[in-house]
């Protein structure tokens, strides 16, 4: 017979404030017998996922469990990925376009430092690969965005949302689980620059900006990471040819970078 002790010594993720009350119900829930202990893990996943906890990579978690936004009753959102390297200017783009055109942005880069900050299992697992200017696990960055994405949903009942996926996807891989698992991508934005642009920004706002990746090594390995994993996913919305791919050359004025983009999303 199952029972919550139990359920909770086999959970391999951090139980956060925000996770205790959906494990208490989720606990309940659980029927007392006929269920194995890796189901009732799994269900348990499930259940956290829905509300957008932060889960540790776990080979317990299958890329299956991750549910469709159709079928967790949100109205299909209109999505749009906007990509490129450290310092082509996302997050300055994505500002304006919350201000400016009624966007959520959602970040991974944001939501994984605060992630760092709150100084939780995950947050300190973390730290290392930024700082290093690695990529975290395909799953992990999945979670997170599903997540943020149920999460905006909930606070907008009703709403058609328009959301900016601010350097999401990094690989391919997570390219495809989104668009298979998740929600359809209706654009994706690529802002270009050339390297030594890049890198002349990071350094310039790491003066002030107290990022443990604003520094010449780790801006060098995210631009190496950058340049490894994203050129297949450009080439994969290049081959499907299917008008939803849009590169901008993200050397220009600030204002000319924003002003081009918002005429695409408009
Ligand atoms: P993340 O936070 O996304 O960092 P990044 O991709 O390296 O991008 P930045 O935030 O540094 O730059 P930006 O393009 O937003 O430019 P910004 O507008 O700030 O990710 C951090 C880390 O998290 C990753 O390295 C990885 O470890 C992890 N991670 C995140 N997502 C992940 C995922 N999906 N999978 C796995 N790991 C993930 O501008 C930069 C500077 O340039 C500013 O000072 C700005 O004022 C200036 N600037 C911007 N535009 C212009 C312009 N047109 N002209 C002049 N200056 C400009």
């Amino acid at each position: 017979m199952l029972c919550s002790t139990k359920c909770k010594k086999m959970l391999p993720y951090e139980i956060t404030p925000r996770t205790v009350q959906v494990l208490a119900s989720a606990l309940q829930q659980l029927p007392k017998e006929g269920m194995s202990d890796s189901e009732c893990l799994k269900n348990l996943a499930s259940l956290i996922r829905i509300h957008g906890d932060l889960v540790k990579d776990s080979d317990d978690v299958q890329q299956s469990e991750i549910q469709t936004v159709e079928s967790l009753h949100v109205s299909q959102p209109f999505i749009v990925f906007i990509l490129g390297g450290p310092g082509s200017g996302k997050g300055t783009v994505c500002t304006r376009l919350v201000s400016e055109a009624g966007f959520s942005h959602l970040s991974v880069g944001d939501l994984l430092r605060r992630e760092v900050a709150s100084g939780s299992t995950v947050g300190n697992e973390v730290e290392s690969i930024m700082k290093s200017g690695g990529l975290v696990s395909d799953e992990l960055a999945i979670s997170i965005v599903r997540g943020s994405i149920e999460s905006t949903a909930s606070r907008n009942p009703g709403c058609t949302l328009k959301i900016l996926l601010d350097g999401f996807p990094r690989t391919l891989e997570q390219a495809i689980m989104f668009e298979s698992n998740i929600a359809q991508v209706a654009k994706i934005v690529w802002l270009t620059c050339s390297n030594q642009i890049l890198v002349d920004r990071i350094l310039k706002r790491g003066l002030t900006s107290g990022r443990q990746d604003d520094n010449l090594e780790s801006v060098t390995a995210r631009l190496k990471a950058f340049n490894e994993n994203t050129e297949r996913i450009r080439e994969h919305y290049a081959t499907l040819n299917d008008g939803r791919l849009h590169l901008i050359d993200a050397s220009l004025e600030s204002d000319e970078v924003f002003s081009q983009v918002y005429q695409l999303l408009r």
